[in-house]
């Protein structure tokens, strides 16, 4: 048993082998999906890679960095129950919150419900699309929770803004919204959606999404990101690209490897401190006026909750 332990920490622990260290490495400085260039416009990336492997950690150094050399850019990170916009400081984090759902929110590091407007710089109601724009502040992480059904009014009302500020969309576990082999009415919407993701470019719009494992999305995101990033252990798709399934297997933790038009790099980033441990519970309010008047099964996987939405 102690002998597994050892093999363990010797691929986890900085190990590199000859393969990789053979693959050049950027600095996550200079990661293309940090490029900011009016002619290019606006940057698209997929990290994959399994649970626990570095995605959310990842992307809050991408953000980070964003921060830090392009203090102008309005910020944009999708929130879920585990609240990973932890990761950042919470005087950095403003709370977009659509009004079509409840949110009961809880800190494991304390008993009972908590107040969220007592751990973050501000907290919004929300109940339009336009509304999460208009108050979004550059400066902070800008960390909206809305129905997955308002997700495309919400790119199509970034998109049709009235300057040319740039705007980074972060979407972690973005299976949610794009799930795969969705029938009608649902499979329309994620087309409509995927196309609207493919047109941010030209609004200078970033769009950096995040998965487990790639055939989870449905494979018209997949086509329009123009980055794929890999963490250790993530599967690579068999065809198109150049990096191949080998080195994800040796790649240690706090490294990853993005490929795109340049080629294939990897890529060193550091972990995230946890300010806080939150939790939350969200329910729609439409669900809620259902359970009122009868109780509602509890299977509704996600692609039935947002039928439901609509
Ligand atoms: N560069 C790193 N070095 C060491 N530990 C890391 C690093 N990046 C992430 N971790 C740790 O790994 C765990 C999972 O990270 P996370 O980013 O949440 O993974 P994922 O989003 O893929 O599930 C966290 O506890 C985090 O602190
Ligand atoms: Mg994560």
């Amino acid at each position: 048993m102690e002998d597994i332990v050892e093999i363990e920490k010797l691929s986890w622990d900085g190990y590199f082998d000859e393969g990789l260290a053979n693959i050049r490495e950027i600095k996550l400085e200079k990661c293309w999906l940090l490029r900011r260039d009016y002619d290019e416009g606006g940057v698209s990336g997929i990290i994959v890679g399994p649970s626990r492997s570095g995605k959310t950690t990842f992307i809050a150094n991408l953000v980070r960095s964003i921060m830090k050399n392009n203090p102008d850019e309005l910020i944009f990170w999708r929130g879920i129950a585990r609240c990973q916009w932890t990761y950042f400081k919470l005087e950095k984090v403003r709370l977009l919150l659509s009004t079509f759902q409840t949110y009961e929110w809880g800190d494991k590091d304390r008993e009972g419900l908590v107040e969220i407007a007592d751990y973050v710089a501000e907290v919004r109601d929300c109940t339009s699309a336009r509304d999460f724009l208009d108050n979004a502040k550059p400066g902070y992480v800008n960390v909206f929770y809305m129905p997955n059904w308002q997700q495309l009014d919400f790119l199509l009302a970034l998109s049709s803004r009235l300057n040319k500020r740039w705007i980074t969309v972060v979407m972690d576990e973005v299976q949610e919204i794009v799930p795969p082999n969705t029938r009608k009415p649902l499979c329309d919407w994620i087309a409509a959606y995927c196309n609207t993701v493919g047109q941010l470019a030209k609004n200078q719009i970033s769009y950096i999404c995040a998965t487990q494992s790639y055939p989870q999305v449905d494979y018209q995101l997949r086509a329009h990101m123009l980055y794929w990033v890999f963490m250790p252990h993530a599967r690579v798709p068999s065809k198109g690209f150049l990096i191949k399934q080998g080195p994800l297997l040796t790649l240690p933790k706090g490294w990853c490897i993005i490929e795109g038009k340049e080629g294939f790099r990897r890529i060193h980033f550091y972990p995230c401190k946890h300010h806080a441990d939150l939790v939350v519970h969200i329910r729609s309010v439409e669900a809620m006026e259902h359970e009122e008047a009868a109780p509602v099964p509890a299977a509704a996987g996600p692609a039935d909750s947002m039928l439901q939405n609509r």
